[in-house]
This record gives structure tokens, sequence and C-alpha cells, in this order.
């Protein structure tokens, strides 16, 4: 198991800062929720809360859900501990419906079994309202494995110095699923510090997500794809009488 969200959660922290765009991507899923007239959302995979701070901010009805409490002891300290819950996508169960579920962050790739994948959208599926919405990305497989190459980072966070070089390797085991084995180079106020990290992740054709979607019972509204991205919005099938 990564242990990037557990002992490098700071790493991941400061570093993700430079990685990603959260403000674009909160603006993608507001212009979406606002669409949909939805106020009341769960966030699976919420790490560090990047997003939940412009959520809250922006008046939605807010829930954060992450694995790891090293990334959710992140978020806290800005914003109410119980603003978030730690507890694995696979297992979700809750006393309320939401109007949408986000998987952000491409967190899906994570679940690598297809029992997994089943669980986490079925939960998904009791944990929304009739014609609820959901929407995530994911790795796309032809994308990710046409341009299997090794990469190198480089970030500069305050005084601090990041470099992650990144290898991959094909895994294949449960489905289009890879290694990446990456080493963290930290300086800082002339310390270095290194770590290594294993991952798997899992990477999904256009047609597999899809099939998981037919079987959970959800409708697929709209697909944007992009060179190693999948984003799918996806409503709910209402529950027959
Ligand atoms: C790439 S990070 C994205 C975090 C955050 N959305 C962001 O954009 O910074 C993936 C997140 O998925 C979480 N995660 C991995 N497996 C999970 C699981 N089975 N259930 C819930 N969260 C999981 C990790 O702890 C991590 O915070």
């Amino acid at each position: 198991m990564t242990q990037l969200y557990s002992t490098l959660a700071g790493v991941y922290h400061e570093m993700y800062q430079h990685v990603f765009d959260y403000d674009k991507e909160y603006d993608f899923y507001d212009s979406i929720l606002k669409k949909n007239n939805c106020t009341t959302i769960l966030e699976i995979g919420c790490g560090s809360g990047m997003l939940a701070r412009r959520f809250l901010k922006n008046g939605y009805n807010y829930l954060g859900l992450d694995l790891f409490n090293e990334m959710l002891d992140i978020a806290r300290e800005e914003i109410k501990a119980d603003t978030f819950v730690q507890c694995d996508m696979c297992n979700l169960s809750f006393d309320k419906q939401f109007d949408a579920v986000l998987i952000t962050g491409r967190s899906l790739a994570y679940v690598t079994g297809n029992k997994g994948i089943m669980d986490t959208f079925n939960g998904i599926h009791k944990s929304l309202k009739d014609n609820g919405l959901l929407v995530f990305s994911v790795f796309e497989a032809n994308g990710i494995f046409d341009n299997f190459n090794d990469f190198e980072q480089n970030i500069e966070h305050n005084n601090k110095r990041i470099r992650r070089i990144s290898k991959l390797e094909k895994n294949l085991e449960t489905g289009w699923t890879y290694n990446w084995y990456a080493r963290y180079i930290i300086e800082e106020d002339g310390k270095i510090a290194e770590f290594d990290d294993t991952t798997t992740l899992r990477a999904f054709t256009k047609d597999e997500i899809l099939l998981f979607l037919k079987l959970t019972d959800f409708q697929v509204k709209e697909t944007i794809d992009e060179a190693k991205t999948i984003t799918i919005i996806a409503e709910k099938n209402a529950v027959p009488c």
C-alpha cells in the first residue's frame, strides 16, 4: 500500500498544490452542480481538503470522505473535524442521501479489483437521492499504456524542494493495473531526506467503466475524453416503487 497518503501525507499536501489546479477543478464541479441544482454533496477521496475549503466557502452542504486519517488531519487543521469521515469508498453507508457524489483526484484508481469497483458504485447508488449525480474521472487505459514512460517532477514549496522520480511497470493482475515506483528527494535548510513509495493504480477502458456503471444502475449523461483521463457524469436511475 502506498505511503503517499499516510507517512508522506504532508509531502502530498505541499506538492499537489503545484501539481493540480484546484481552482479550475472546483469551477468544473461547481458548474455541473449548479446546473443540476445539487447542494448536498459527498466528496470521495477528499484528501487534505483542498476542494473542501472551496465547496464550504461557496455554501455547499458538504461531507468529505477519505481512507487515510493522515490526509484528513491536514484538512481538519483548518476545517471543522466533523466535516470529514474516515472510510473506505468500498464500504459506504450513510443515514442520509446526497444530491451528488464526486470522486475527485482520480481516486478510483486505488480500487484495483472488480468487486471493489462494484461495491463502491453500489454504495454510491444507495447514498444518492433518486436521479442524484455521480461525477468522477479515471485514468484511461489506452492513454496510459500508449505513453507508458518514466517521469520526473521538481516542485518548490516555500523553502522546500521536492524532487520525485517515477518509474512505471505493468502489473495487469486485476485489470489495467500498473505499479508506480516513486523516489522522493526532499531538500530543506540544507538537509536532504529520501523516501521510496510503491503504489498500484488501475486505469480503465471507456467500455469497461461504462459497463460497471450500467451494472450498478447508473445512466451516463456525459463523458469527457482527454489524453489520459475520462470524466463521467452519471445519474442514479430512480429505484422503481
Ligand atoms: C490523488 S489523491 C486525491 C486527493 C484530493 N482529491 C486532491 O485532489 O488532492 C487520492 C485520494 O484517494 C484516497 N483514497 C485512496 N483509496 C481510497 C479508498 N479506498 N477509499 C477512500 N479514499 C481513498 C487517498 O487517501 C487520497 O487522499
